[in-house]
């Protein structure tokens, strides 16, 4: 049994709310740390075509010998494939890299609304046929801003599962993420750990230290009490082992207060915009 709560998104399905991500993490190390975070508990693994580490993730699957349906796994469509028929070739690499007939989740990685003529509307249609023919248990997007959302609701027959947007104490994001909440959208939150620039943050370091916890488990336990779905990525085993103790203890009012006090707002974001992220890297 998973000790890790799940969020049923608007098709249905159940995620859970932890996860592991797998940003940079170099291919020939991933099936090594999705090992890891399996044998400690996580059910969740968070990968994109981008980050060519697809192929580790379903090595480590079967290398455990969990069962394919208890682990939640998604990828995202990468920049260079956004015309509908290279999505469908890119889907299928996904799912012959993998060694899966499934994803849970699909997610267009960057709206690129500057590529394209700003058509990600028939990218998006494309999805559509992955969930209508099974291959992907649920689909959403990353980096959609509100307008982006708007415009797929308008133009499409399928609300997004899930957007997932750069948030950290440093970028709360908050418009978007209300946006999302009022849309029946679950927020998957990226960067949660701002990649560790939070961490020495005194507000955090107080609060960790008063409730014997790390500063990593404060935070990621804070967008945790904001309902966002998470998935910190470590290489690093204690920290892997670390960063899934989040669900036996809980943050007072006053110290979420505090830790959503650090949003500076746009001047908080690391990662690039995405009204003009534009980097097509084959
Ligand atoms: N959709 C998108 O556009 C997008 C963009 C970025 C990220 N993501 C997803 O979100 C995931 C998480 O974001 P991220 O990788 O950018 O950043 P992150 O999870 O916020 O931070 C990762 C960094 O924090 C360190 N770290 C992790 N746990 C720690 C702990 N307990 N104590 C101290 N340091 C710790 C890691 O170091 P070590 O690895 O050296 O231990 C790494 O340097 C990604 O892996 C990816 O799956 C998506």
């Amino acid at each position: 049994m998973s000790q890790i709560p799940g969020i049923t998104l608007n098709d249905g399905v159940r995620i859970p709310q932890l996860g592991f991500g797998l940003y940079k993490v170099d291919p020939l190390q991933t099936a090594d740390a999705v090992r890891t975070a399996l044998e400690i508990g996580y059910r969740h693994i968070d990968t994109a075509q981008m980050y060519r580490n697809e192929r580790g993730v379903g090595q480590a699957v079967r290398d455990v010998g969990v069962d394919r349906a208890d682990v939640f796994v998604t990828s995202k469509l990468n920049n260079g494939f956004h015309k509908p028929d290279d999505t469908r070739r890119a889907f299928d690499d996904t799912l012959a890299a993998l060694g899966f007939d499934y994803v849970d989740l699909f997610l267009i990685h960057w709206p690129l609304p500057t590529l394209y003529g700003g058509d990600f509307v028939s990218t998006w249609q494309t999805l559509e046929e992955f969930k209508n023919d099974g291959r992907a248990r649920s689909i959403g997007v990353s980096n959609f801003q509100i307008a982006h959302l708007e415009r797929l609701a308008r133009e499409s027959d399928t609300i997004p599962a899930v957007n997932q947007i750069e948030a950290h104490p440093y970028f709360a994001n908050s418009a978007v993420r209300a946006y999302n909440e009022e849309n029946g959208i679950t927020t998957e939150a990226w960067s949660p750990l701002a990649r560790g620039s939070a961490l020495d943050e005194p507000v955090v370091t107080r609060i960790a230290r008063a409730a014997g916890r790390s500063p990593a488990q404060v935070v990621l336990r804070w967008h945790v009490q904001q309902g966002n779905v998470v998935f910190p990525k470590s290489v690093t085993p204690q920290r892997i082992k670390e960063n899934f103790a989040l669900f036996d203890f809980e943050l007072s009012r006053a110290d979420l207060d505090a830790l959503s006090a650090l949003d500076r707002g746009e001047a908080g974001r690391i990662g690039p915009n995405p009204d003009r992220f534009d980097l097509i890297r084959s």
